[in-house]
């Protein structure tokens, strides 16, 4: 029998080809399967990234709660036009703490993973509050209420234990310190030490100018002057990872 005639055989047969294509996408799905039972991680460790202070998740929770994702992805990818745009393009570990992450899928406006430290915490209330006011021609909506929400840390340490059922590794120190963390971090006068040594790099400042209380506007600035600061890529090394 040709290899023709053979051919012709299973194509006529409709057992015999449901096996043989049974056959072939069990091997396949077992040669892409199988190596992952055998990493301990598929996201390569970077420098730099730690868990989010806990006003920095508070930040976060308000951005996902306001929908910002819909208009911005948090995803540089590795072409050029965008590199030269917003900055080295994203690493798996830049949001390995992310839950769900906010790459998105849609810009509207542009892309907010390296958007921290790219302007003053006042730009940022004054664009939030009423963006035209900055940006003539834009249509990103007014976030102006942020301002007079206060936030409160009562409970807040949930947030970060919930977080390590997912596996973000907060500490007991972490956990055990949340709420006050989370205050002191929004005034500029505050015992830092702590909090800087549990979360390096972190910024601490009076986010939206108003030293009476913590608001929201405050917990979401936070959150965006940290985007993409954590990971030091002047001493990254694309090719080897850190050396
Ligand atoms: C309807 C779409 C839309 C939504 C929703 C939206 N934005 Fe925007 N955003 C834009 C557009 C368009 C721009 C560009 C014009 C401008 O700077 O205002 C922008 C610009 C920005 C910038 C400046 C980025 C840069 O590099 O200049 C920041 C920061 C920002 N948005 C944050 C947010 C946050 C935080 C939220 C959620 C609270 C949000 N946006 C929701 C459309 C949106």
């Amino acid at each position: 029998m040709s290899l023709l005639d053979k051919h012709a055989l299973i194509e006529r047969n409709a057992t015999l080809l449901l096996v043989g294509s049974f056959l072939v996408v069990t091997i396949g799905g077992i040669v892409e399967i199988a190596p992952l039972f055998y990493l301990q991680n598929t996201i390569e460790k970077v420098e730099g990234m730690r868990p989010y202070s806990p006003l920095e998740l508070a930040g976060r929770n308000i951005y996902v709660r306001e929908g910002c994702y819909l208009c911005h992805s948090q995803m540089i990818r590795p072409f050029r036009d965008e590199v030269e745009r917003y900055g080295h393009y994203s690493l798996a570990a830049e949001s390995m703490y992310d839950h769900p992450f906010q790459w998105g899928s849609k810009r509207t406006g542009p892309d907010l993973a390296r958007v921290g430290d790219r302007y003053s915490n006042e730009w940022h209330v004054q664009h939030l509050s009423d963006p035209r006011s900055v940006v003539p021609e834009s249509i990103m909506p007014r976030y102006a209420f942020l301002k007079d929400v206060p936030l409160s840390p009562k409970g807040f340490s949930t947030q970060l234990v919930a977080n390590v059922d997912v596996g973000v590794p907060y500490t007991k120190d972490m956990i055990a310190n949340a709420e006050a963390d989370l205050i002191a971090q929004a005034d500029p006068n505050a015992d830092t030490s702590g909090l800087t040594k549990r979360y390096p790099k972190v910024k601490v400042g009076d986010f939206d100018g108003n030293r009476s209380q913590v608001t929201e506007m405050d917990a979401l600035v936070a959150y965006l002057q940290m985007l993409g600061t954590l990971v030091d890529f002047s001493t990254y090394d694309d090719a080897a990872g850190y050396r």
